[in-house]
């Protein structure tokens, strides 16, 4: 009896995945929002007046109609296999694309902004969004939500979506150790300190706002990164960013657990990629992978943004084979591992 209970229940999931798919279907996540950098960045960067941008080909050319929207891969990137896995849009736009509006945010939007921080000086190093900018956008989105559902509605929404965040690379690769500001005033421990105590105030005013379920993202594994490996004269990963990257996450990873006991009701959590990019950087073929040391684009060792061109004759025939689409940025099938993996474990618990 037993034994065919087990049956019947193996059958039914069967029949369950058959009839969903990958897709978690769910009606308590109304809208998934994002903050942070270029890892979950739609084309925010577009309008502005960078170099951190990604709205050009071959940037794009496998999503539909290969439009380069601003995403910096050749796909789809984490958030929108996300948003897609708690059964909402496949894409989720950049507020600034003039392309989408209210009604389009209103169940998914990304703030984030290529290039940025935690830390203001980033953001300035390219002339890109700050993160207070980020939730100022938020406000005003905000307002404009409760325009077009009504407060309470609106109210609903902000509390039930899946706040992603994704951020601190640049504030360590283009900040700290390659301008000497940052670095002459502060020791690398405080500087990391500094920026957990921005990460601190800025997620106490996403709750201030109404967020409750919030992802808090851990750092890559910053050394394998095609063009950090290319300091390597044989191209290996460079170990002191990876021990960086992983002595940060454990900060980011006990900030998520007290603010989870501080702010009442709330569900934060640690999003931990380092260990799941890093078993794909070290076991390709397990994941279909033939490269994983260069980006597809142009030699895959110093192409990004706008050195990543279409014109290219080096550039990939086909990403999928790739970790990484250019040499900092991963391609859109490690976007999706990495989204899978985040689905099984940190955000689990808000499907
Ligand atoms: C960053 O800049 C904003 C706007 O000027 C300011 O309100 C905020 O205090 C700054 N953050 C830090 C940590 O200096």
């Amino acid at each position: 009896m037993a034994l065919s209970l087990y049956h019947h229940s193996i059958l039914l999931s069967c029949f369950l995945l058959l009839k969903t798919g990958v897709h978690v279907e769910s009606k308590r996540v109304p809208a998934i929002i994002v903050f942070g950098d270029s890892t979950v960045d739609a084309g925010n960067n577009n309008p502005l007046p960078t170099i951190s941008k990604s709205n050009f080909a071959p940037y794009g050319r496998d999503l539909e109609g290969g439009k380069a929207t601003g995403r910096f891969s050749n796909g789809r990137i984490a958030t929108d296999f996300i948003s897609e896995a708690f059964g909402n849009k496949p894409l989720v736009p950049a507020y600034l694309d003039s392309s989408y509006g209210i009604e389009d945010f209103a169940t998914g939007v990304t703030f984030a902004s290529a290039g940025t921080g935690f830390d203001n000086k980033t953001a300035a190093v390219t002339s890109v969004i700050p993160l207070w900018k980020e939730v100022e956008y938020f406000k005003d989105y905000k307002t404009r939500l409760a325009t077009l559902l009504g407060r309470k509605a609106a109210a609903e929404t902000i509390r039930d979506a899946v706040y992603i965040i994704s951020i601190g690379t640049n504030d360590f690769a283009i900040n700290y150790f390659a301008l000497p500001d940052r670095s002459l005033h502060f020791t690398l421990e405080e500087y990391e300190n500094f920026l957990i105590g921005i990460a601190n105030n800025f997620m106490v005013e996403l709750y201030r706002l109404g967020a409750r379920k919030i992802s808090l993202g851990g750092l890559p594994p910053i050394g394998c990164l095609p063009i950090i490996r290319t300091l390597d004269p044989g191209h290996a990963c460079i170990e002191e960013f990876n021990t960086l990257a992983r002595k940060f996450d454990l900060k980011l990873k006990s900030l998520a657990a007290k603010l989870r006991g501080e702010l009442q009701g709330s569900k934060v959590v640690f999003s931990n990629i380092y260990y799941q990019a890093m078993d794909v950087i070290q076991k390709p073929s397990l994941y279909g992978f033939e490269n994983v040391k260069n980006g597809c684009c142009g030699s895959g060792r110093f192409e990004v943004s706008y050195l990543c061109h279409r014109s290219n004759p080096l550039t990939c025939k086909d990403a999928s084979k790739y970790a990484f689409w250019d040499s900092v940025h991963p391609s859109e099938k490690l976007h999706f591992i990495v989204a899978n993996n985040m689905m099984k474990t940190s955000l689990a618990e808000f499907v």
